[in-house]
């Protein structure tokens, strides 16, 4: 049970499932008690409220890093495409309108800090440091190499890494989270914490 969950959690568009849901919850309300929380990738902000609730009941805060314009498959004539999601005016996807929307129903807009952006660029001059980053962005290998390669310096000793779409089979889904999430176990870094459905937890050393 999580307090103030919005009742329309289920209606808020989104790729995360219940259990990591809530397993993201209780990291970051752990870990956001020694500072603040980074997610690349919020996209319409379910992710979001998730790691928000968590910060707000320790007066922290959530970096929602997002450049809005979605990954790959989110593009026109791709699987995930949403054609609500997309300006026709501008002709390009808009996922920061809906994201603001859900953030400021969810009661998180003095938690959420969207950072609208592109993850390399948003890295380039970041000097704050982070108790848990969750990793939802790109999920080519170059986007999610770099994610980590960007983000891993800033998580503080003890702090939390999340990286979501593990898929061990190359059936059940793309490959690039679950060959960074290896590289991670294999770098010495972290310690293992676990594994909920597609998203990978481990402690950085
Ligand atoms: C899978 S969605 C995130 C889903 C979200 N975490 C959730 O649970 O609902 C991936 C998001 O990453 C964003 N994204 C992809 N590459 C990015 C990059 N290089 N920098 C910033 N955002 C990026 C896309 O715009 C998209 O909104």
């Amino acid at each position: 049970m999580i307090p103030d969950l919005p009742a329309n959690i289920d209606q808020i568009k989104g790729f995360l499932a219940a259990d990591e849901a809530q397993a993201l919850y209780e990291q970051a309300l752990q870990a956001s008690v020694t500072g603040p929380v980074l997610e690349i990738g919020s996209y319409c902000g379910k992710s979001t409220i998730y790691l928000g609730l968590a910060c707000k009941r320790n007066n922290s805060t959530v970096f929602a890093l997002d450049h809005h314009r979605g990954s790959e498959e989110h593009q026109q004539g791709e699987f995930f495409h949403d054609p609500e999601l997309y300006d026709d005016g501008e002709g390009i996807m808009d996922s920061f309108r809906e994201f603001r929307r859900n953030i400021h129903q969810a009661g998180l807009d003095d938690t959420v800090v969207p950072v609208v952006a592109g993850s390399e660029v948003a890295a380039r001059h970041w000097q704050t440091p982070l108790a848990m980053v969750f990793i939802d962005g790109g999920h080519s290998l170059d986007a999610a190499l770099s994610d980590y390669r960007c983000w891993m310096p800033h998580l503080m000793r003890g702090g939390i890494l999340a990286i979501h779409d593990l898929f061990a089979d190359a059936h059940a889904g793309g490959q690039a989270p679950y060959a960074v999430y290896r590289m991670a176990q294999a770098s010495g870094l972290f310690e293992n914490l676990e594994q909920v459905s597609s998203l990978g937890l481990l402690r950085r050393l």
